[in-house]
This record gives structure tokens, sequence and C-alpha cells, in this order.
């Protein structure tokens, strides 16, 4: 028989992104209203292991849904790796009254959940929250969507200034280990090549793509680097050895760094965060455990959270030729 959950710890935990604080509402808010109690806590697993909660109502979380970053704050907590600070953290969940956890963010914050549950037979949901969209067994991840629109952003603005001193530009977006920003958001911004970590275009293929831009009349060319492609060059020497290579061409370099984890989330991220939120909690009161909700085919779904932990996801290579035919 499942125990029944009267109090819901909420935490977020690894690399922040938008849609974090409206997930945190709708987790608190379908708690109040199926008259359960729920629980902040803060920077993530560490808080956990320090006992830094907080009770929140449904008003605590008023005028969040807009809002970037986390108001619980986030940590990756090494003490969370040992059994020593497990056993701490689960002694100050039992203290508190809490008996069961909604946890927010990536692979690293649902492997640190699978273990906990193991040791503790304690319940967890997950909640996708990244903006590398690298999660197996949801389409989207929470921010995502605003991530890519960040980026659109301000490659239209580098494009401004590139299309006006003839110059070509690498503008590197994060992604250590997956591709999907930069490839949508490459396509999107119409950059001329993308590079990803999932495929490896090779150098001279880039510079034969270079040269035909340049013989084809562009007046710009913008190059979108994702920071874990595959090239073997960073991206101060990709402006290195195109320049060295194509003399003809005048390069500037753009890291867009954390600017692309923060702001406002998108609509897509608010509805997103507040679907899954509501899933979360309903699923741990049906006695569910160890999941990660997430969207699938646009419904939300259930994924085991040892297989959206361990499963890999691919990018649609059918971009890679769309990408390919728009930068004819
Ligand atoms: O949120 C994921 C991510 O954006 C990666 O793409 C990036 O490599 C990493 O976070 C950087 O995170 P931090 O600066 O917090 O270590």
């Amino acid at each position: 028989m499942p125990k029944t959950i009267k109090k819901v710890g909420v935490l977020t935990s690894g690399g922040d992104s938008p849609g974090m604080n409206a997930a945190i509402r709708s987790v608190v808010r379908t708690c109040a209203y199926h008259n359960i109690e729920c629980i902040g806590i803060y920077r993530g697993y560490q808080g956990m292991i320090e006992g830094d909660f907080k009770e929140m109502g449904p008003r605590s979380v008023n005028n969040i849904v807009n809002k970037g970053g986390t108001i619980l704050k986030s940590a990756r907590s090494l003490e969370f790796k040992t059994s020593e600070g497990r056993k701490k953290a689960h002694e100050n969940l039992t203290k508190a009254g809490i008996d069961a956890l909604v946890v927010i963010g990536g692979d690293g914050t649902f492997t640190g959940g699978l273990l906990f549950n193991t040791e503790f037979n304690f319940p967890v949901m997950g909640i996708p929250g990244t903006i590398d969209n690298d999660i197996f067994g949801t389409s989207h991840t929470l921010g995502y969507d605003t991530a890519l629109n960040t980026v659109v952003d301000v490659i239209d603005k580098i494009r401004d200034t590139a299309s006006s001193h003839n110059r070509l530009f690498f503008v590197e977006v994060m992604g250590r280990d997956a591709g999907h920003i930069a490839l949508n958001a490459g396509i999107g911004a119409g950059a001329e090549e993308i590079l990803i970590p999932e495929e490896d275009l090779g150098l001279d293929r880039l510079l034969e793509s270079l040269q035909k831009s340049k013989a084809s009349g562009k007046s710009s060319s913008i190059v979108v680097i994702a920071e874990g492609d595959k090239i073997g060059k960073n991206v101060f020497e990709l402006k290195d050895y195109v320049e060295a290579n194509l003399p003809e061409y005048d390069v500037r370099v753009s890291v867009l760094g954390h600017m692309q984890r923060g702001g406002s989330p998108s609509c897509f991220d608010r509805v997103l965060a507040s679907r899954l939120g509501v899933k979360a909690v309903e699923s741990l009161l049906e006695g569910k455990s160890n999941y990660m909700v997430g969207l699938q085919n646009d419904k939300v779904a259930l994924t085991p959270l040892e297989q959206a932990i361990k499963g890999k996801t691919m990018i649609d290579r059918e971009l890679l030729r769309v990408s390919d035919i728009m930068s004819t």
C-alpha cells in the first residue's frame, strides 16, 4: 500500500532555466488545491541537507509565473553525493514531516532523486528543467523554448552589424552535450552553418561552405556553434583558422553564455511548467514514484526516472538538411 501523502517538498537543482518558477508555482498551487501542504526546499539537495525549508501556500507564489531564475535558488551539492549527506537530508525531511518530493532539474537532479528513493524508499517525481533540451522522455524541457527565442533575438541583432560590415560571425551557444539550441536557433536566425556535438561537420566542409556563401553574393555570414561541438577547435581557434585559410573574411566571435539561461519564460514554457507541476503532484497522490513528467506528442506523459537518466535524446536529422537547403 503506498503511504498517504500529506506534505510535498519541492526543490530546484542544477543549472537554472526559465520556467522553473512557473513549475514551483504549479506544484505549490496543486498541493493547495488538493488540501495538502507544500514545503519549499532552498538550494536544491544542499538545502535538504541543511534543513533550509519554508512553508509555501498558494499566495507565496504570486507573480512569479513570469520570472526567470528560481526563487528557491539552485545548487550542485557535492555533499548529497555522500551517503552521510543523504542520511542527514532524510532525517531533515522526516523531522519536517515531508513525505514526498518533486525535484526540478536535469539528469544530475534525477540521479540524486532516484538514489534517494532507492536508499530510503522515499516517493520522488521529476520535472525536466534545463535549457539544453537533452532529457530523454520529453520533447521539451522547461526553459528550452525561452532560450531559443533569446538566442534568435540576439543573433538577429548580430546580423544587423554583421551585414553592415560584411563580416562573418561565429556565435557560440550553450549545449555541452546537445545541439538542440544551436540547430533550432540556427535555422530560426538564418545561420549559414551550424556546428553541433552530435555531428562532425569537418573543417574542410566548413571552409567550402563559407567560400560558397561569399561567391553567391552574401554580405554577411553567421555560423552557430554549440559549446560542445565535435569539430575539435574552440570558437576562437576557429576564427583564427578561418582567417588564415579564407583571408577574404573579416571574422568576429560572440559567446552568448549565461544570458541564455535568464529572462522571462515564454508562454510555451509557462504553460508547460503549469501542466507538468499538476501532473507531478497528482501522480504522487496516486501513489506513483520514480517518474519524470514530460511532454510527448503534446500530451503530458510519465517516463521512469531511470530511463530519463540513461536514455539519449536525438537531434532531428531532417533539420540538418533543412539548414543546408536554407543556406543555399
Ligand atoms: O543548463 C545547462 C548548461 O546551460 C550547459 O549547456 C552549460 O554547459 C552549463 O549549463 C553551464 O552551467 P554552469 O555555468 O552553471 O556550470
